[in-house]
């Protein structure tokens, strides 16, 4: 097989079959689109009612090359989370903990490249642009370290099915919705007016904004990892905050690479910690003076990293209404959030 072959058999080069499916598949792409509710969220980007969650049109072919092409291995390891709860610590920890025996902490890629581009996300890296991305290229360190904040029940078939893992990251909503606030401005045009915080929780109780409901997405990952602990480990911000050493040794246990004993008499977890910090990530130059990642300012994805600032932030009835909120969702299904946080005993950041 020459070179032009390998490259149509694995897809890159056009053959005129292709180019018909291409057509096809656009076309089946716009006709899906037009039955879909739209909304705009409250920073002027659509988002499409896809399969019971907001997708956003940025990203919306992506996930659909996603669910439809990606293949999970047995040996896969995928970070789940809704924006802004976290994601960035959760994949800065799950890659250190797995590649920890591969270099020395202080030459950890982790430091030059940054949890982004070590644990990519499907729907805005990979699949953004390409239907079928070389993902044995693309993905350096083995097991695989990937990404996505799709709702659970609309992850491809493979993933549920594999002896893969998933770990999911979850944060109380008044917190996650002060972030993401601050976080989405960068992304609204400039025609298009800065909400306030108010107009910005209407839409939220309302349930409308990128990958929600909130609710759903969490309750879809928090049963699911109660009916499958095995596969599903399911964690919260604030708890990683209280203790990062103990929430440390779950996730390296259910990952398969528990911490030996001489690791921790080696201080080998509060390495982790602490090269994982926020205050750390913060400062790396990847993060600090790097342009974009999945067309994010890199900069941005660090605020003030603690629990608790929406009490800077909400009004008392905005506070009251999510509380009702909160009680109304969560209510039987035995998950609760933490809306104020203990003082970790000792802070790594
Ligand atoms: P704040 O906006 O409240 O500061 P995500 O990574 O899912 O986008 O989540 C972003 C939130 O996590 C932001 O919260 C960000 O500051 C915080 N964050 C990023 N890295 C962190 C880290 N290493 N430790 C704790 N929080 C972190």
């Amino acid at each position: 097989m020459d070179a032009t072959e390998i490259a149509k058999d694995i897809n890159i080069v056009p053959t005129p079959q292709d180019e018909d499916h291409e057509v096809n598949w656009e076309d089946e792409f716009q006709e899906l689109m037009q039955t879909l509710p739209k909304e705009k969220s409250w920073y002027g980007r659509d988002l499409y009612f896809y399969q019971g969650f907001w997708c956003p049109f940025s990203v919306f072919k992506a996930v659909i090359s996603f669910q439809k092409h990606f293949q999970a291995l047995d040996s896969d390891i995928f970070v789940t989370s809704l924006p802004k709860c976290g994601t960035t610590w959760l994949k800065a920890l799950t890659f250190s903990i797995v590649n920890r025996n591969q270099f020395a902490m202080e030459q950890s890629p982790l430091l030059s490249l940054g949890p982004h581009q070590l644990v990519r996300s499907f729907e805005y890296d990979l699949y953004l642009n390409n239907p079928c991305p070389d993902l044995e290229n693309s993905c350096v360190y083995q097991p695989r370290l990937l990404s996505t904040h799709i709702p659970y029940a609309s992850l491809p078939p493979s993933i549920k099915d594999s002896n893969s893992k998933i770990v999911y990251m979850c944060r109380n909503p008044m917190d996650t919705f002060v972030s993401l606030w601050f976080f989405t401005d960068q992304f609204r045009p400039e025609n298009v007016k800065p909400s306030s915080l108010d107009e910005a929780f209407d839409m939220l109780c309302q349930q409308i904004h990128a990958f929600g409901p909130f609710f759903d997405h969490v309750l879809g990952y928090w049963k699911a990892s109660q009916e499958k602990p095995n596969k599903i480990l399911f964690l919260q911000y604030e708890d990683l905050h209280e203790n990062i050493i103990s929430h440390l040794k779950k996730l390296a246990m259910f990952l398969g690479f528990p911490f030996s004993e001489e690791e921790e008499k080696h201080g080998v977890i509060e390495e982790i910690a602490k090269i994982c910090s926020f205050g750390n990530l913060k400062e790396l130059d990847v993060h600090k003076n790097g342009t974009h990642i999945s067309g994010i300012r890199p900069n941005t994805l660090f605020r003030k990293g603690k629990p608790e600032d929406w009490i800077n932030y909400l009004t008392p009835a905005v506070v009251e209404r999510l509380k009702k909120l909160i009680q109304h969702k969560l209510d039987k299904s035995g998950l609760t959030f933490k809306l104020s946080c203990k003082s970790p005993e000792q802070d790594y950041a």
